[in-house]
């Protein structure tokens, strides 16, 4: 037993819990539940609803207490069943109902709800009271997807507090007193967060209910399985909710390393995507001009006769992100290991290079967010790209006394939360870093008090690494990271990546230079000759080389794999000129967008909710993805895809299903070594595997107490709580299955070649800027003109649009009025858009939002300049 636990007695039966654990949560790890509202374990306790009181003995005689504000002490004794608690739950329940409608037939909570839970385990059976039921206007809509039934709201504050403690947006509060309490939003202020959707999942009753959700299944209708969102690369672990092969809900799930349970709104809400009538469900082949619907056959062999008539060399694949790992892995080995190109990116260059993405040491969100850690954010929007991953970093700093410095050449949501904020010119993040940690110009950073940030270097450091802005190529993010390892080799990287599954698609080999299981071309050679028909010579084109290569003419075959360079592209120039200057383009997407438009061949690919597999999160986590519906029409699996244009070009990829291709996975790529399906599917994998494997994973199975954990809300069966709670195998052992992977991982990485270490390539220096120009700062918001967004409806309209941002000291200086129109010219072109003062933009750049309605960005940037820099005038 360690030294800080407590042993105590609950319902007889003596039971050790750590010290400062509450006893409702010492007692449901035990087996004991103990019924409650208000409570919620990510949330601090406020004790609000009373309906945890149960007899504590804490020596002075039993006396009813709340669970869930006492912690457990030596020798306590905790009664959750005797005569008073019993009568003491009677009254609680009694007291809520008297206001509650009981509505249940028409609520959408009913079925899944803890008060008609609670009421038929632990309430009185009837009422004394009979008053007429209060009414309200409802419903009332707190925001543009979460609406209050408010006559149902129990006041149990998990709703107010989320949005405080947990989200930052305290939009939601309680108002007047006594009787007359209600949760409301301030006039004009609608509860306006990333983060909404979570209230309506922790609210323990109906009262406030999701607009995609609302009226469109009951809970017994539904059918779920656990799977990870894969809308950003933070993976957080989810449930679909489907019913009569509808995608109709997604619930977060508490996973300890990930999400703790929340997801962002866009994440929770994009499911409709799946739904819309716009999905692509036929192949479709241009005749005379015109995208036509065609046979698979026809499809498949018209892409198949352009790569098989072309060189290797002139063959291209753009894009992956959006696949599973062993879609991409199928890809990979189509592309490299039959066709020969290495012209692959899944990046469109909006990311950081493959290299040093795997190349750089690895750190974990944990890692981030562990007490004592000074975490160095270097040009990572992280609140806008990254949503639950800003509240893990939100509560780390908080709650943790993790220090955070941000280097970014925006002020971004998280200033708010950093200790120091250093404003740096864009493209010039390896001079803010050589003047953090170094002894570079001070000068480089624009805004910040320097010496303060110095004084908050750490014994720990990790550092985020991003790219805030696509104005600008990633060399100088590249730059910084190698800076701060020269000066600090024991630093660590979570490398942000916005693409959901970029991290797994790299891994997988699906980036120039790279070839599955994080090897170069050059040491991974041998070894996948030995299992694959070829393997590329040289090192291929990035995303802009291939666009640049098609828009000279020299590529004949295009492959985009569920990317759309017209409209994502950060130079929509080239990406035009790349579309119409590839001889065949083959499109493999969900949707039409911009650049299927203009492919030659489009194949309907099978999307999220649809396929089977696993995906990769940010800090190299891999979970598993699970398919709940039929995907439309004839649409298949990308790897589908990928063999069968393998086996049209006469050779065969040997892969025939999910399991199949991460055994091949397993066994093949060298940093993948013990990561077995059978491991990821058991208890030890539950949370995601890590890569590459680390031998903690069989000592963090090590006789794990019962985790009650999962979907928050409904109340679990006692009985089925206890058996949970009894281990069926030896706590002192650690799961088998962890145990043969670690063994299996040290054998195999014996003979597999070297994985990437992180190496400076050539270092880079920024181009002056000129007085008379601006350097332009392009950002995203989460809420875009993008295919999910855009095809569900309840958050389409959210994307707020772009307008020109410059401090007020440069409009001042050009002669420009807030709000008057300007010309802005850069080399690629001149926009006319309204101008508008922010001090949150540093003097001498400008800024856009990339991808909304409005002037974009893109139209300005050249993909092959390390910056961009535009000049404005009035019009
Ligand atoms: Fe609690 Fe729901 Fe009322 Fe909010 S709306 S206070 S979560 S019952
Ligand atoms: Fe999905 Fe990313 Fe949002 Fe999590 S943060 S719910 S992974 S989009
Ligand atoms: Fe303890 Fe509400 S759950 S007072």
């Amino acid at each position: 037993m360690p030294e800080d636990d407590i042993t105590l007695t609950v319902n007889g039966r003596e039971i050790t819990a750590p010290k400062g654990q509450l006893v409702i949560a010492a007692a449901e790890q035990h087996g004991v539940f103990i019924p409650r509202f208000c409570y919620h374990p990510r949330m601090n306790s406020v004790g609000m609803c009373r309906m945890c009181i149960v007899d504590i003995d804490t020596g002075r005689g039993p006396a009813l207490l709340p669970a869930c504000m006492i912690e457990v002490a030596p020798d306590m004794k905790v009664d959750t069943e005797s005569a008073t608690t019993k009568k003491a739950q009677d009254g609680v329940l009694e007291f809520l109902l008297i206001n509650h409608p009981l509505d249940c037939p028409v609520c959408d909570k009913g079925g899944e709800c803890p008060l008609q839970d609670n009421a038929y385990a632990y309430g009185p059976g009837e009422s004394r009271f009979v008053e007429e039921k209060r009414h309200f206007e409802k419903p009332i809509p707190v925001s543009d997807v979460v609406f209050l039934d408010r006559e149902r709201c129990i006041l149990c504050d998990r709703c107010t507090r989320f949005a405080d403690e947990v989200a930052g947006d305290p939009l939601i509060h309680f108002q007047n007193r006594g009787n007359e309490t209600e949760v409301n939003t301030f006039p004009d202020h609608p509860f306006a967060s990333y983060f909404s959707g979570n209230t309506v999942q922790i609210c323990p009753v109906g009262a406030l209910t999701a607009k995609p959700f609302r009226f469109k299944a009951r809970p017994w209708d539904l059918e779920k399985v656990e799977s990870t969102c894969t809308s950003c690369s933070v993976g957080c672990r989810v449930t679909i909710e489907a019913s009569r092969n509808h995608v109709l809900r997604y619930q977060g799930v508490d996973i300890d390393p990930v999400n703790w349970g929340w997801l962002c709104d866009k994440g929770r809400f994009d499911f409709e995507a799946i739904e819309s009538e716009e999905r692509l469900s036929e192949p479709l082949v241009r005749k005379n001009g015109e995208l036509i619907a065609a046979s698979w056959a026809e499809a498949i062999g018209a892409a198949a006769d352009a790569i098989g008539n072309a060189d290797a060399s002139s063959v291209a694949v753009l894009g992956g992100a959006r696949l599973t790992n062993e879609a991409a892995y199928a890809w990979a080995k189509l592309a490299k290991g039959v066709i020969g190109t290495d012209h692959v990116d899944a990046q469109l260059d909006d990311g950081l290079p493959g290299m040093a993405v795997v190349g750089l040491p690895q750190a974990t969100i944990d890692d981030v967010c562990t007490p004592g850690t000074t975490v160095v954010v270097v040009d990572a929007n992280i609140n806008e790209e990254l949503p639950v991953l800003f509240l893990r970093l939100r509560d780390a700093v908080l709650n943790r006394g993790v220090k955070v410095i941000e280097l970014s050449p925006i002020t971004t949501g998280l200033a708010s939360l950093a200790s120091a904020s250093l404003v740096h010119r864009p493209g010039e993040a390896h001079l803010a870093m050589r003047a953090l940690v170094g002894d570079g110009d001070p000068a480089a950073v624009l805004e910040g008090d320097l010496d303060a940030a110095k004084a908050l270097l750490g014994d720990t450091v990790v550092a985020v690494l991003g790219r805030a802005s696509i104005g600008e190529s990633a060399d100088a993010a590249v730059e910084a990271a190698a800076i701060l390892l020269d000066a600090r080799a024991d630093a660590r990287f979570l490398v942000a990546l916005r693409r959901a599954n970029a991290r797994g698609a790299i891994d997988m080999g699906l980036t120039p230079g790279l070839l599955p299981g994080r090897v170069t071309l050059d040491t991974g050679r041998q070894w996948f000759h030995e299992h694959w028909t070829t393997v590329p010579e040289a090192e291929g084109l990035d995303a802009t080389g291939i666009l640049t290569a098609a828009a000279e003419g020299r590529i004949d075959v295009l492959v985009l794999l569920g990317v759309d360079p017209a409209a994502d592209f950060r130079d929509h120039d080239l990406a035009q000129r790349a579309l119409a200057g590839a001889r065949t383009v083959v499109s493999i997407d969900t949707f039409m967008n911009r650049s299927t438009e203009k492919a030659d061949v489009v194949l309907p690919a099978a999307g999220y909710a649809e396929t089977d597999g696993t995906t990769t999160n940010v800090e190299g986590r891999i979970s598993v993805l699970e398919a709940k519906v039929t995907p439309p029409g004839t649409a298949r699996a990308d790897w589908m895809l990928a063999a069968e244009l393998a086996y049209r070009l006469g050779a065969d990829l040997n892969l025939e299903s999910v399991e199949g291709i991460w055994n091949e996975i397993e066994a093949l790529a060298p940093a993948h070594a013990g990561i077995t399906r059978a491991l990821l599917l058991s208890p030890a994998g539950a949370d995601g595997v890590l890569v590459p494997l680390r031998p903690d994973v069989a000592t963090a199975a090590e006789g794990q107490p019962v985790q009650i954990t999962g979907i928050e809300g409904s109340t679990p069966d006692n009985a089925a709580l206890a058996e949970a709670a009894e281990p069926t195998e030896d706590p002192d052992e650690p799961a088998p299955e962890a145990v043969e992977a670690v063994e299996r991982a040290e054998e195999e990485t014996r003979d597999r070649p070297e994985t990437v270490q992180f190496s400076r390539g050539v270092p880079y220096e920024a181009p002056a800027l000129d007085s008379y120009s601006l350097r332009l700062i392009a950002t995203r918001k989460l809420y875009d003109l993008g295919t999910l967004v855009q095809h569900a409806p309840s958050i389409a309209g959210l994307a707020p649009g772009s307008e020109l941002l410059v401090h007020p000291y440069d409009l001042d200086r050009l002669g420009v009025r807030a709000g008057g129109r300007v010309k802005v010219t850069s080399p690629r072109t001149t926009l006319t858009v309204e101008a508008h003062a922010s001090t949150a933009i540093p003097k001498g750049s400008a800024a856009l939002t990339v991808n909304q309605a409005g002037p974009d960005p893109a139209d300005l940037i050249d993909a092959t300049q390390p910056v961009t820099d535009v000049r404005i005038e009035t019009v």
